[in-house]
């Protein structure tokens, strides 16, 4: 088990602020001038809910990650994340925000002059934790992820896969209260694959809530998770259907 249940987290809030965790409301997103790439965007995910994003290349889901993310403004509509209304956020709390959020990027954004530990241990170092419980968890994630022969090796030296497992021991070390994780399987082969979703499972299980940008056909039906998926501009939500305990298809909701 490399997660343990917090006991001691009592969150007060709203009902309606429990309930929801990342909502969006006519949302569009364009570049500079351009025009627009997501339109009217309406979801409301709950707190403790497990997505995929799903749709072709260049739909869209790296834009809709970033916006989860806080790190790209909505051109317009409404963006809620922890029931908090962030358009007109300021930037120091948008950054206090971002703590509580976990993220596996596309292109991994490591620091490649430091070791894979050091990476790891970055966002327990933030929160001031105790070094000796740093090198026990980040060591114990690490062997996890199977790299622990190359724990002191610095990140620029990894190989795709590698980084993208160091990516990801990153964005859960902290067990976040949202994981959001950008085509976080596209490197390795598929029985990492699917041991990673099992870590992402294992999280989600104890509260966080997920949403996983992929390709893969194979991870979607055999996690049969609902699916937001990106096409024309605009966002559908499949729900999975199953039987006989395999994926048959879904519904759009
Ligand atoms: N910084 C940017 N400036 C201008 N256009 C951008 C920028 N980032 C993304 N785009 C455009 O927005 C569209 C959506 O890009 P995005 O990266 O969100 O797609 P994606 O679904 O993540 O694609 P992929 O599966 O290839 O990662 C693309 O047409 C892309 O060219
Ligand atoms: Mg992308």
């Amino acid at each position: 088990m490399l997660f343990k249940t917090e006991g001691e987290r009592i969150l007060i809030k709203s009902v309606s602020d429990m309930d929801m965790i990342i909502g969006m409301q006519n949302v569009g997103i364009r570049y500079g001038q351009g025009a627009e790439i997501l339109s009217d965007i309406n979801m409301a995910l709950k707190r403790g809910s497990f997505h995929f994003l799903t749709g072709k290349s260049g739909a869209g889901k790296t834009s809709l990650l970033s916006m989860m993310y806080l790190s790209q403004k909505a051109s317009r509509g409404i963006v809620k994340i922890f029931g908090r209304n962030v358009t007109y956020t300021d930037r120091d709390s948008l950054a206090l925000l971002r703590r509580k959020i976990g993220v596996v990027f596309q292109d991994f954004r490591l620091l490649d002059h430091m070791s894979a530990f050091d990476n790891v241990a970055l966002p327990l170092r933030v929160c001031g934790m105790d070094e000796r419980e740093v090198r026990k968890r980040v060591t114990e994630l690490l062997q996890w992820v199977e790299l622990d022969k190359k724990i002191k090796e610095p990140a620029s030296t990894l190989s795709g896969g590698e980084k993208q497992r160091v990516a990801i021991a990153r964005a859960v070390i902290n067990r976040p209260e949202i994981l959001l994780a950008d085509e976080p399987t596209g490197n390795v082969d598929s029985d990492i694959a699917h041991k990673l979703m099992k870590l992402f499972v294992e999280l989600n299980k104890l509260g966080t809530t997920v949403v996983i940008a992929t390709h893969s056909e194979k991870l979607i039906t055999d996690f049969p998770f609902p699916r937001l998926h990106l096409q024309n501009r605009g966002l559908k939500i499949y729900r999975p259907i199953i039987e006989d305990n395999t994926v048959k298809g879904g519904i759009h909701e």
